[in-house]
C-alpha cells in the first residue's frame, strides 16, 4: 500500500491487540519494525511472526510508564538501527472501577502509562526524528476521550487519559511541525482485542454500543492499523495536529 522502506518504526504495547496489528502493518510497508512491551517473550512472537515474512524487526521489554527504561531502549534502537522515522504510541491500561471508589494509586497508574508514557516516548523519538528532519508519531486515543458525547461509567482515569493524549498532540504538532515531524491521534471505537474482551462488559453494554454503530459490529484490529499505515507514509505529508476517528461510525449514529 505504502513504501515505507528503509523507515525505522516503533510500536509501544506491540505484544498483542491493535500493537500487533500495527506492527505487522508497518512491516509490511517494508518497514523495520521495533516492538517493544512488557513481556519480551511475548515481543518475540511478534518480531519471529514479521521475520518468517521477510522483515527486519528487533524486541525489547520496555515500560512506557518508565523514563530510564524508555531512554535506555530507544539508545539500544538508534545503535542497532542507527535512526527512528516512526513511533506508534500504542500501550495502554483500561481498568475500569466507579469514580467514587478510585483510588489515587489506580489514577496515578493509568495516567502515567497511558498519557505520560506516550509523552516520555514522543519526546525521546522526536529527538532522534529531528536529526533527519522527518518523523511521524501517532498516539493511541479513543473515542472515549471527550467532546464527542462518549463517556464511560468506570473509566474518569481513562477517558482523562485519552483526552489528555490530544491536548498534548496538538501542541506536539505545533512545537515540532519545524522539525520535520507530524503528530497525529487514532481515537479507535470499540475494537476486538484482549482489552475489551478482559473489561468483562455485560452484553447489555456491548449492545447498547453496537446499537449506536451504523456499521453493527465491533471492529478488527486491522482496520485500525490500516490508519496507522497511512499516517506513517510519505502521503500524510500534510495531516499533522488532527484526531481520526476509525469508529463504524459510531460518533455519527
Ligand atoms: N480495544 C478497544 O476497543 C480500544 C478502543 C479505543 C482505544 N484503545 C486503545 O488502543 C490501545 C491498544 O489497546 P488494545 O485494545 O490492543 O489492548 P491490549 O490490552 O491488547 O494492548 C495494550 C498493550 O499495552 C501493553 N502495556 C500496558 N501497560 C504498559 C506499559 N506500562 N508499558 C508498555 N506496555 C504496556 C499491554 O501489555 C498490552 O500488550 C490502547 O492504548 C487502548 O487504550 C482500545
Amino acid at each position: 500500500m505504502f513504501d515505507l522502506t528503509n523507515k525505522v518504526a516503533l510500536v509501544t504495547g506491540g505484544q498483542g491487540g491493535m500493537g500487533k496489528a500495527h506492527a505487522i502493518a508497518l512491516a509490511e510497508q517494508g518497514a523495520k519494525v521495533i516492538v517493544t512491551d512488557l513481556d519480551l517473550d511475548q515481543c518475540a512472537t511478534v518480531t519471529d511472526e514479521i521475520k518468517s515474512r521477510s522483515g527486519e524487526s528487533a524486541c525489547f521489554k520496555m515500560d512506557v510508564s518508565n523514563k530510564s527504561e524508555v531512554n535506555n531502549v530507544f539508545d539500544q534502537v538508534i545503535q542497532q538501527f542507527g535512526r527512528l522515522d516512526i513511533l506508534v504510541n500504542n500501550a495502554g491500561i483500561y481498568s475500569p472501577k466507579p469514580a467514587l471508589d478510585l483510588t489515587e494509586d489506580e489514577w496515578d497508574k493509568t495516567i502515567n502509562t497511558n498519557l505520560k508514557g506516550q509523552f516520555l516516548c514522543a519526546q525521546r523519538g522526536a529527538k532522534e526524528m529531528a536529526k533527519n528532519n522527518w518523523g511521524r508519531i501517532i498516539n493511541i486515543s479513543s473515542v472515549a476521550s471527550g467532546q464527542v458525547g462518549v463517556g464511560i461509567a468506570g473509566g474518569a482515569h481513562y477517558t482523562a487519559s485519552k483526552g489528555g493524549i490530544i491536548g498534548m498532540s496538538e501542541t506536539l504538532a505545533i512545537e515540532w511541525a519545524p522539525l520535520g515531524i507530524n503528530v497525529n491521534v487514532i481515537a479507535p471505537g470499540a475494537i476486538d482485542t484482549p482489552m475489551i474482551q478482559s473489561a468483562d462488559m455485560p452484553k447489555e453494554a456491548m449492545d447498547a454500543i453496537l446499537e449506536r454503530v451504523p456499521l453493527k459490529r465491533i471492529g478488527k484490529p486491522e482496520e485500525v492499523s490500516a490508519m496507522v499505515a497511512f499516517l506513517a507514509a510519505e502521503e500524510a505529508s500534510y495531516i499533522t495536529g488532527a484526531t481520526f476517528y476509525v469508529d463504524g461510525g459510531w460518533l455519527a449514529g
